[in-house]
């Protein structure tokens, strides 16, 4: 509490300025919104919308938060949008400046259709398809994912960017702050496009409850990784981690052989959102059987449409019967459950029914915002009590944990694996007050009783050897030049090589088979440093030939270097640096020097304010030599970057990635490797002091 009140103390200095006349805003500011009030919107029925974040601010804070936001207004419409916005402000927690949302459908456009220079046109393709209804999650509110990850923090932001991207040249470089265009400055050809943040808060002061009077305010956004970063390519993003997160905790877990899929297991989890509606997909993909809960019926309606879930029921009898079928037909198939996974896991243990795998993908990092609705209420009755009654909604978020805590314990212990989908589930349980579940019942100095995916799984087999989501948006929306690339990428892997690639070749190969797209044409492919620089080569040679039209080379945040985020991305590192961001920084400022086309760092993705680090990028392939060097050194110091802390940290897997690498770079570069010192050796030296 001290600390807010210490945040707001500073921003209170901020005293009355003069306001700007008619003439003088005409001579120093050319970019800017119209003096036009645009017409109210009307909300289209059956569009997700989000809760209300609740009225937190004092009636300074208040004042503040109307101010920031007409800054954008031009003086002659603040008497009319005031009152608006603090209508919003009041119903909503937030001001989002409804009426500045551009009538009608927000999709990104094939990418001729927008004005600007080409790497501009890419990224308003981008910045429009995370605002798809089709493929956002709030699209009014500017959500796309994750709960709370927003674009831009209001639609005047967004109007603003976009002319500003309108107008850039291409020695300009426009500077983006949690959504605010700061400004387009002089740069250079090779410099970024787009430099942006997201909700960076200084350390003393980067705390959740801080960061919620910041973004009333309208000072700060959450931009969640893809969302703020301009790189969210639907559910499809995640349907390929989390088909190679499965494969191989089939293989570690339940000894599965490494040719075999996953026949007859059964996987239970929960979520049917933006990234963990892809759960039941990657299972049938895995050919496994996946029961996952899902209290919002608008969700499970959203997937089954799409075809991404192939069943569903609110009846655990019926959901069991059918999972029966599936084990002794050994077919694949995705099952949602509408109604509370506490429920279902409890069915299941209740009637002694084998699971062999269990997760959860409830948006936990945002646990008492609405990210997990506790047993014994509806979805609809969370909704209202967050409103109503927010402390009671946190007791009950704190009970229903615990609950879930122990129906997973008598789970794991009756044979199950259960592991942490990064989603800081096993942390929010400890926080509503379960402290078994930290691997000393006391702190999480020591983590937790489970595993996180990435300790397990994604941090050794694909972080530590430079194996991430990589991915690319074909910006002609055109389907042919999808399947060229698909054609293309599949061409550069070897499905003999190892394990890792015959996934990802059998990925590639039945990728449009699988029906993955959602929103603009878009591919991922894990892939190593020297995976991606060879395929971003052979797509820039695909545009340069004029086979395909411009493509977006981007990624998920949520990879070997650009994140440091102690319970997920760099939970397999041991070395004791897991809570520094300095990989993640670096990546940034990185990528920025080699020249990438947007370049992003932003705080909190995935698992919350002040728990991460993430950066992301984008590179525009326009077919130019330019851009072939810019892949090379870009890409190469993206992957590697992190490659080299891994392997700082002893992780055997990045040590021998980054040895191979200095065999085949030893002119150019050299990454350092560690010395092992023996165990035993450290241990009884240090054996003698304690
Ligand atoms: N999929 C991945 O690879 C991945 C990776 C890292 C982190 N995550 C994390 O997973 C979480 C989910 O992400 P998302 O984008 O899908 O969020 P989301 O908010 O869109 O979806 C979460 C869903 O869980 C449902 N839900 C909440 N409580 C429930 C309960 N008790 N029982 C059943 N359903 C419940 C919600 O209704 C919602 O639809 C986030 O915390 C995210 O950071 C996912």
């Amino acid at each position: 509490m001290a600390m807010i009140l210490a945040t707001v103390e500073l921003l209170n200095h901020i005293t009355g300025v003069k306001k700007m006349s008619e003439s003088q805003s005409k001579e120093v500011i050319t970019i800017k919104l119209s003096t036009k009030l645009p017409a109210k919107i009307d909300f289209q029925i059956g569009i997700r919308r989000a809760p209300n974040r609740g009225f937190i601010l004092t009636k300074k804070e208040t004042e503040m938060a109307l101010k920031n936001a007409l800054r954008y207004i031009p003086n002659e419409l603040h008497e009319v949008l005031a009152s608006e916005f603090l209508q919003e402000l009041r119903s909503m927690g937030r001001i989002y400046g409804y009426r500045y949302r551009p009538s009608g459908e927000i999709y990104g456009r094939p990418v001729e259709e927008y004005d600007g220079i080409p790497e501009a046109k890419a990224l308003q393709v981008m910045i429009d398809n995370n605002l798809d209804f089709e493929v956002a999650l709030y699209p009014y509110e500017l959500v796309t994912y994750g709960e709370t990850g927003q674009v831009f923090q209001n639609w005047m932001q967004y109007q603003l960017v976009k002319k500003y991207l309108r107008i850039m040249k291409e020695d300009q470089t426009l500077v983006v702050s949690s959504g605010h265009p700061v400004g387009l400055f002089p740069s250079h050809r090779n410099a970024p496009r787009v430099i942006s943040t997201n909700g960076l808060i200084v350390g003393q002061w980067d705390n959740p409850e801080t960061f919620k009077k910041l973004a009333a305010m309208g000072v700060s956004n959450y931009g969640q990784m893809t969302a703020g970063g301009w790189m969210y390519i639907g559910p499809q993003g995640i349907v390929h981690g989390t088909y190679i997160t499965l494969l191989n905790a089939g293989r570690k877990y339940l000894g599965i052989p490494e040719n075999k899929d996953l026949s007859g297991v059964l996987f239970i989890s929960s979520g049917l959102g933006g990234m963990s509606g892809a759960q039941p997909k990657a299972v049938e993909i895995t050919g496994g059987i996946g029961v996952i809960a899902e209290v919002d019926y608008s969700r499970i309606e959203t997937r089954f449409s799409q075809g991404w879930v192939s069943r569903f029921s609110d009846d655990l009898e019926e959901i069991a019967g059918w999972v029966e079928e599936f084990r002794i037909k050994k077919r694949q198939i995705s099952i949602a459950y509408h109604g509370n996974v506490v429920d279902l896991l409890e069915y299941f243990d209740k009637n002694n029914l084998k699971v062999e795998l269990i997760s959860d993908q409830t948006s936990c990092h945002a646990v008492y915002e609405g990210g997990y609705t506790p047993a014994g209420i509806t979805f609809e009755k969370g909704r209202e009590l967050i409103e109503e009654d927010p402390v009671k909604f946190e007791e009950l978020v704190d009970e229903s944990l615990v609950r879930h805590f122990s129906v997973l314990k008598r789970l794991t212990e009756k044979g199950s694996y259960f592991w942490d989908y990064g989603n800081s589930f096993m942390a929010s349980v400890f926080e509503a007050g379960e402290k078994n579940i930290s691997a000393n019942g006391i702190d999480t100095s020591e983590g937790f009783i489970w595993p996180s995916y990435v300790e397990d799984i994604m941090g050794p087999i694909c972080f530590d050897k430079g194996f991430g989501p990589f991915r690319w948006v074909c910006l002609s929306r055109r389907e042919e030049d999808l399947a060229l690339t698909d054609k293309t990428a599949m061409e550069y892997i070897d499905p003999n090589l190892t394990a890792m690639h015959r996934d990802n070749y059998i990925w590639i190969r039945d990728a449009a088979k699988n029906k993955l797209v959602v929103g603009t044409k878009a591919r991922i492919l894990y892939a190593d440093e020297e995976g991606r620089v060879k395929i971003a080569l052979a797509f820039n040679r695909l545009v340069r030939e004029g086979k395909i039209g411009m493509v977006m080379l981007g990624r998920d945040h949520h990879d070997v270097s650009g994140t440091d985020s102690p319970f997920r991305e760099t939970a397999n590192i041991n070395d004791g640096s897991r809570v520094t961001a300095d990989m993640s920084v670096q990546c940034f400022g990185g990528n920025i020097a080699r020249g990438m086309t947007l370049v992003v760092l932003s705080n909190g993705g995935g698992v919350g304010i002040g728990r991460a680090s993430n950066g992301g990028n984008g590179i525009v392939l326009d077919g130019s030599e330019r851009m072939d060097d810019i892949i090379k050194s870009g890409l190469s110091w993206d992957v590697m970057g992190g490659v080299a802390r891994r392997n700082w940290a002893r992780n055997e897997n990045a040590i021998e990635t980054s040895k191979e690498w200095n065999k085949k770079n030893g002119n150019k570069g050299q990454i350092t490797i560690p010395f092992i010192a023996d165990d035993n050796f450290i241990k009884s030296l240090v054996d003698k002091v304690f």
